[in-house]
């Protein structure tokens, strides 16, 4: 946990993940606000959120503005109200830049057993947050001030502007439905969380939309949401580009992908089959040289050179599978008799790759009218693929027994 200087927060660094807090020095609301170039609006902001939260958890929460180095000063302008708000904190990020990480590092740095989220511009208006806190007082898990509730709106935004955000929304439904269709304004930056929904994942977000992850991330089951309308800004101007929608769409696929990802890396290893692919290229090595000692050097007839050179590769392959590629699966089958019957399956796997390859290019160069020397590096490359699952499957397969 980050030390509490005597006027800036120390900035949490490595991976995003929120701490559990202790029970002994905990608040019950941690409210970070998110600045960059908020200097005409900080003062003020500040001001409305204190006499809030005094009203609604006096002495019970903590402000936390975490500031990305504005060129404006921001942070020193709410570094120097430190000694007029007890429950204020400041944190002045130099070495990260972004929306969603800044809240994260916020919420990292943290002592709530809530945590929430507001924009440092007044768009926010900020007596929602009596609303939002009732929410999770009465046990949702998430509360999100939405903009398309009853009670919700937008001031004056251009059509442009409406129809970006309501364009990025369906677009979300198309991609990461499970995560954008939780909420009806899942692009909202203004939510509260309990701790204990976010504190066991890693979080990973793009640009400003630390909502999704949220969602996306979470371990989140009752979910609230409470209509606000998003004011027009007092001063400054909105930091959104068209980066922000470019960082949104990626988030977006990773939210959809990064599931299945790791479902497709546990079912097919990737660096696993890397090992085992350069295992299987040393074993052509291998079977060249025998194949040339045997024939030019002992003068053995081709065929008996070719079977011989053969198995010695495959023997190659296995010792190096068995301690290399396959090694954390072979310890956990200890003794000769285990290994032997590895072996043997590993060898007729390989028997049965080399009738496949046979067939393959067969296939290929009769049907197909590929060239030979390209249906056997076809055929090659498809057999190792399957030549690796069914081994990893088959021979090195390790059944967890309960
Ligand atoms: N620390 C930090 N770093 N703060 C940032 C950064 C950054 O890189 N970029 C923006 N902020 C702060 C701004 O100072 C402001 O307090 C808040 O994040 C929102 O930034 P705006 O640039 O004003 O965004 P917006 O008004 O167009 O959109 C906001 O409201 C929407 C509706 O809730 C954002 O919160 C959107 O994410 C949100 O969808
Ligand atoms: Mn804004």
């Amino acid at each position: 946990m980050p030390t509490l200087t005597l006027d800036l927060l120390a900035v949490p660094v490595g991976v995003l993940q929120i701490p559990s807090v202790e029970q002994v020095d905990t608040v019950l609301l941690s409210l970070v606000v998110p600045t960059y170039n908020e200097v005409g609006n900080v003062v003020l902001l500040v001001e409305k959120l204190t006499g809030l939260l005094d009203r609604i958890c006096p002495n019970d929460y903590e402000l936390i503005i975490v500031d990305d180095d504005s060129p404006d000063q921001t942070w020193e302008i709410a570094r120097s109200l430190l000694c007029e708000y007890p429950n204020l904190r400041v944190m002045r990020r130099t070495a990260e830049r972004g929306l969603s990480t800044a809240v994260i590092r916020g919420w990292q740095a943290s002592r709530g057993r809530l945590l929430g989220v507001i924009d440092g511009d007044l768009q926010h208006p900020p007596e929602v947050l009596e609303k939002l806190f009732g929410e999770l007082v009465s046990g949702s898990d998430l509360a999100v001030a939405s903009r398309h509730v009853v009670g919700g709106g937008i001031s004056e935004w251009s059509v442009f502007r409406r129809m970006t955000s309501r364009g990025a929304q369906i677009l979300g439904l198309m991609i990461a439905p499970q995560v954008v269709g939780r909420v009806s304004d899942p692009m909202s930056g203004y939510f509260m969380v309990r701790r204990s929904s976010v504190t066991n994942q890693i979080l990973n977000p793009q640009g400003y939309k630390i909502l999704l992850e949220i969602l996306g991330r979470g371990e989140i089951e009752h979910i609230s949401e409470v209509g606000y309308v998003f004011q027009e800004r007092q001063d400054g101007e909105s930091k959104v580009t068209w980066r922000q929608y470019v960082e949104y769409l990626q988030h977006l696929v990773r939210l959809r992908s990064d599931g299945r990802l790791e479902k497709f890396q546990e079912q097919f290893p990737i660096g696993r089959f890397l090992k085992f692919g350069a295992v299987g290229f040393s074993g052509v090595f291998v079977d060249l040289g025998v194949f040339w000692m045997l024939s030019n050097g002992l003068g053995l007839a081709a065929v008996t050179a070719t079977i011989l050179s053969a198995e010695v590769a495959v023997l190659n392959n296995f010792i190096w599978n068995d301690r290399w590629t396959f090694g954390d699966r072979s310890i956990q089958q200890p003794g000769r008799r285990s290994m032997v019957r590895r072996f043997l399956k590993f060898n007729v796997l390989c028997l049965v790759g080399i009738v496949l390859q046979g067939t393959l290019v067969g296939l290929m160069s009769k049907v197909a009218d590929v060239p030979a020397i390209g249906a056997k590096l076809l055929a090659i490359a498809l057999v190792m693929l399957w030549n690796f699952w069914i081994n990893l499957k088959l021979s090195w397969r390790v059944t967890d027994t309960k």
